[in-house]
Order: structure tokens, then C-alpha cells, then sequence
């Protein structure tokens, strides 16, 4: 069994790239769980507060599902041209203590993916990552690439996608990332 962390940067209700989270959990292939965890109800990171009072609960519990999953999944907004500063935030926290984050991150390998309205769907954002991942010495996947724009058409109001050429894609992109993942364990 192979088993990935998904999670969405977005904490909107009606979020485009939750809802693409949701479609790739449910398009993974037998043998291939993607587990969706949350950044809701972590704090903006603050030195201060880490001192005083150490990792919030909500850091902790998600540093010890990623370090125990065999490949992790971002699904990623994209603000103004860049990665979002809530995900950005999250990320920031889970690299804490610096002495940890070989235990979380080091050789993970990593998958991005994203959605939204616009044409080019997260291509910019999913760019600004790659620092992050190299910073963390995570290894991302390259093998495929998931850029879904106008992505406000595609899925229904309950976030349901049903363009078949889309679930298409994603199929594929959960396939290929999930034989990246067996293959490094
Ligand atoms: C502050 C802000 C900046 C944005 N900048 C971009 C952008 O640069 N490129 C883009 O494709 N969409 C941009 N958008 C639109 C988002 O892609 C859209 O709101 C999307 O639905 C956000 O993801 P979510 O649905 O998962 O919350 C921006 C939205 C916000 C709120």
C-alpha cells in the first residue's frame, strides 16, 4: 500500500484546488491511498510563539503524517502570480524546528498540482515551490505536470468534476506519482 498526504493550500469553503484534492483522492489507483489532511487552524508562524509555547497541536499532528506517509501531494492556489502566503505559512511551521526537518521532508518525494480560474492554471505558482522543496530536500516528481485553469467550469456546484478529459489527466498525473513514490521507499 502506498500512501500519499494531500493537501490543499486553499481554506476557502468552495476552494478549486480543494476540490481537485478531493478528485485526485478518488482517482488513485488500487494500492495508492491519498490521506487529505488540512492548514486549518494554523496560526500565522510566529518566533515568538514558538518559543515561549512550542509547536502548535495542529504542526505537530501534520509533521508526524507526512514524515510517516511514503509521498506527499500539494495542491496549490496560485496569488498573484506566486504561491499563496496561508500555504506558505503552513510550511513554514512544519519546517520547525530546523533539526526536524530531515525527519519530515528529507527524500519525500513530492507532487504539486493546482487550479484556477485562469488560463495557465497555477503554472507560476507551482514554479515558486521548487525553492521550498529544495530547501526542504524533499524530491519532487517531474514526470508530469497539472495545471488545470479555467477551472471554475469544471467542477459542479457540490465540487464534483465531471469533465472527463480532466479526470483523465489527473488519473494519469496519481498514477505516475504514485509509482515515483513506490519506487523511492
Ligand atoms: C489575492 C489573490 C490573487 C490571485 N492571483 C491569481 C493569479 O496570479 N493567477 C491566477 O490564476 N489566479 C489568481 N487568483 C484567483 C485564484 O486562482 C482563485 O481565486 C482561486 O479560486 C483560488 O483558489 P481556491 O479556489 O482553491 O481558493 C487570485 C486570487 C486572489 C484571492
Amino acid at each position: 500500500m502506498t500512501q500519499i498526504i494531500g493537501i490543499s493550500g486553499s481554506l476557502r469553503t468552495r476552494s478549486l484546488n480543494a476540490a481537485l484534492l478531493r478528485a485526485a483522492a478518488g482517482l488513485a489507483p488500487a494500492g495508492v491511498t491519498i490521506e487529505i489532511q488540512s492548514i486549518k487552524g494554523i496560526p500565522l508562524y510566529d518566533g515568538d510563539l514558538e518559543a515561549s509555547s512550542g509547536l502548535p497541536a495542529a504542526v505537530t499532528a501534520l509533521k508526524d503524517r507526512i514524515a510517516a506517509a511514503d509521498g506527499l501531494l500539494l495542491v496549490t492556489p496560485e496569488y498573484n502570480n506566486s504561491l499563496p502566503g496561508v500555504f506558505k505559512n503552513a510550511i513554514d511551521w512544519l519546517s520547525r524546528p530546523d533539526t526536524d526537518i530531515r525527519r519530515v521532508f528529507g527524500g519525500k518525494p513530492v507532487g504539486i498540482m493546482g487550479a484556477s480560474p485562469g488560463r495557465f492554471g497555477t503554472l507560476l505558482s507551482q514554479s515558486a515551490w521548487l525553492p521550498v522543496l529544495r530547501t526542504l530536500g524533499t524530491r519532487p516528481w517531474f514526470g508530469q505536470s497539472l495545471y488545470l485553469g479555467g477551472a471554475h467550469k469544471l467542477f459542479d456546484a457540490s465540487g464534483n468534476l465531471a469533465d472527463e478529459e480532466s479526470r483523465k489527466r489527473i488519473r494519469n498525473y496519481v498514477q505516475g506519482f504514485a509509482e515515483f513514490v513506490a519506487a523511492t521507499r
